[in-house]
């Protein structure tokens, strides 16, 4: 039986992850900070798919984080086959006005925790002549967005690490397989949350459930894609970036977000 690690598991796409995991009879290891969140979902997954879940509770903001967790799972004899690098932070607003310091929270997550937790079983699963990661990107991680700057660059990090990253394991011939995931807007508390996207106001029309965009995930990463846009719309979006120079892409998302904030008055028009 295969074991998956999936970070963010106590909510939205996270949570998406490990129900279709279980249902492909995945052993799962959920890391989130809400414990008692985590115990709930494994103990239910447990009862209706008969697989074995175990609860780590983590803060990835943490110094050493990556480590303690990667430590904790060796100390638990787990092996991970598919490690799913998805908690995340978002933050809109003007940058001079958000907290500086969840904006370095944000950085420490999206970016620090997936680096090293890459870096710790890449190296396992390589040792054991393979293994998949899958690392979430968004579609921000395309173009330059202002309020909404120090997200996008996280998410543009991501994409770039992990598209050199898989060419890097492929050419080694180490079996790993890392895999960047690229959602656009997903109606997950990510986007409900007044600090974070409820900030914005996106038609439901534009949002794609978790549930899709977690099962086009996992099923590019097993079938060894670098990267995978999930739905036919964002992949055009992806694609016009193409056609623009950042500072042109700067100027059209920074448009659109002023005119689609809620809460900053002063920076419309
Ligand atoms: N929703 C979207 O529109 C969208 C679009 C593109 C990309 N994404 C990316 O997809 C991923 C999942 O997003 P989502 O929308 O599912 O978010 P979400 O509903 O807000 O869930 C975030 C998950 O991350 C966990 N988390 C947050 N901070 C953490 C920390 N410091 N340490 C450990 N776990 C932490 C949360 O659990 P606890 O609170 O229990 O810790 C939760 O399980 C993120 O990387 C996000 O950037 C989302």
């Amino acid at each position: 039986m295969s074991t998956a690690l999936v970070t963010g598991a106590s909510d939205g796409i996270g949570l998406q992850f490990c129900r279709i995991l279980a249902d492909r009879g995945y052993d799962l290891i959920l890391v989130a900070r809400r414990k008692d969140k985590l115990d709930d979902i494994g103990k239910n997954l447990t009862a209706a798919k008969g697989i074995t879940c175990t609860v780590i509770s983590a803060d990835l903001s943490k110094p050493q984080a990556a480590q303690k967790l990667f430590q904790a799972t060796q100390k638990k004899n787990l092996q991970v086959d598919l490690l799913i690098n998805n908690a995340g932070l978002l933050h809109n607003g003007l940058f001079t006005e958000l907290d500086l310091g969840a904006q370095e929270n944000m950085i420490r997550v999206n970016m620090l925790a997936l680096t090293s937790l890459t870096h710790l079983f890449a190296n396992d699963m390589a040792g054991r002549g393979g293994g998949h990661i899958l690392n979430l990107a968004s579609l921000a991680a395309w173009t330059p967005i202002p309020s909404q700057n120090v997200y996008a660059a996280t998410k543009a990090y991501v994409l770039s690490f992990t598209q050199a990253l898989h060419n890097e394991l492929k050419a080694a011939g180490t079996g790993v397989v890392v895999t960047a995931l690229c959602p656009g807007y997903t109606a997950t508390k990510m986007m409900d949350n007044p600090d974070q996207g409820g900030k914005l106001m996106i038609p439901d029309g534009l949002m794609q459930s978790a549930e899709e965009v977690a099962r086009q995930g996992i099923n590019a990463c097993l079938a060894g894609k670098p990267t995978l846009i999930p739905g036919f719309s964002n992949r055009m979006t992806a694609w016009m970036t193409r056609l623009f120079s950042k500072m042109t892409l700067a100027r059209i998302a920074g448009s659109f977000y002023r005119k689609n904030m809620r809460q900053y008055p002063q920076i419309r028009g």
